[in-house]
């Protein structure tokens, strides 16, 4: 049998963090298979998708902004990548193009993961941000239970449109605001989470007052560059459990791997270490 292939594909891929990760866990595990990097322009990437086969890959790993792209090329979406119509972990079985959303189980074992007990919390969930990457988060805390979501968006729009997709058969558990209206309930939510580009190197910080969040909340960023955002140092400060957007990218890169390459990786301090030695060597640790 030939060495398996995987690749993180995207545009752009010179920054993805993908090919260190999947690295390391084909090298502590010691098995043939290689990983690398497939940049496709967006005019190109419903092509590259269509006959996947021709690739010589046993799956890959998308990145924005293809996951919708790479979605509507599958064969077999698994419920979550339906539910989100994206995917950003494909693979091929019996010629067959499969895929899944594994953001949302990223993001699910890095909380429990970072801040165990989380969910255990009988209180709203404050979501800033109303783009893909909310889409995705909002999924993930309704499955895990959560009861309700407020999501607040600058552009309350499309915070109400997220809300349309989910709030089905009657049901009302997101609850789509404005910006405000969002930081005006922060006194209401036991978890926080970033989902907008705010505080990202290169962009604004996430300008956000803390102070009416209950003591026991938990913060998380979805960003990891820079890895202590100014919105998870002001957490800290505060004394709140705050959670980077790394844990993710490393738990959402589980089920590929395993698809793949044939062996469930976990995730440990040694690896953590060695992304944030890149970031810490690349001046990406701090804002
Ligand atoms: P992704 O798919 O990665 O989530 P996106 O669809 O471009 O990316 O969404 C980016 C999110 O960041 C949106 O919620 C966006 O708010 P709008 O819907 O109002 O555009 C939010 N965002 C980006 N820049 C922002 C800013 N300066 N202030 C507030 N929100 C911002």
């Amino acid at each position: 049998m030939s060495t398996p292939r995987s690749a993180i594909v995207g545009y752009p891929v010179s920054f993805s963090r993908s090919p260190m990760l999947h690295g390391f866990w084909l090298k502590h595990y010691g098995l043939a298979g290689e990983y690398g990097r497939c940049e496709v322009a967006p005019d190109g990437a419903q092509a590259f998708f269509a006959d996947f086969e021709r690739h010589g890959l046993a799956g890959c790993n998308v990145t924005a902004p293809h996951k919708e792209a790479a979605f509507a090329a599958l064969d077999e979406p698994d419920d979550t990548a339906r539910a989100l119509g994206a995917a950003n972990t494909l693979w091929l079985q019996d010629g067959r193009l499969f895929g899944a959303n594994t953001d949302v189980y990223g993001f699910l074992a890095n909380l429990d993961d970072a801040a165990p007990g989380w969910d255990a919390m009988d209180a709203p969930a404050l979501v800033f941000g109303a783009g893909g990457a909310s889409r995705a988060i909002v999924y993930g805390l309704l499955q895990r239970g959560v009861g309700r979501v407020l999501l607040a968006n600058r552009t309350k729009a499309r915070a109400e449109q997220v809300a349309a997709q989910f709030n089905i058969a009657g049901a009302a558990r997101v609850t789509p605001l404005s910006w405000d209206e969002g930081e005006a309930r922060m006194g209401e939510a036991r978890l926080l989470v970033n989902t907008t580009s705010l505080g990202m190197k290169g962009k604004p910080a996430l300008e956000l007052d803390l102070t009416a969040l209950p003591g026991d909340a938990v913060v998380a960023d979805l960003v990891y560059v820079p890895l202590e955002t100014p919105l998870l140092k002001r957490a800290r400060g505060r004394g709140l459990r705050a959670v980077d957007g790394l844990g993710m990218l490393l738990h959402q890169g589980v089920p590929g791997f395993e698809r793949w390459f044939g062996v469930r990786p976990h995730v440990t301090r040694e690896l953590r270490e060695l992304l944030v030695e890149d970031l810490r060597a690349k001046g990406q640790l701090e804002a």
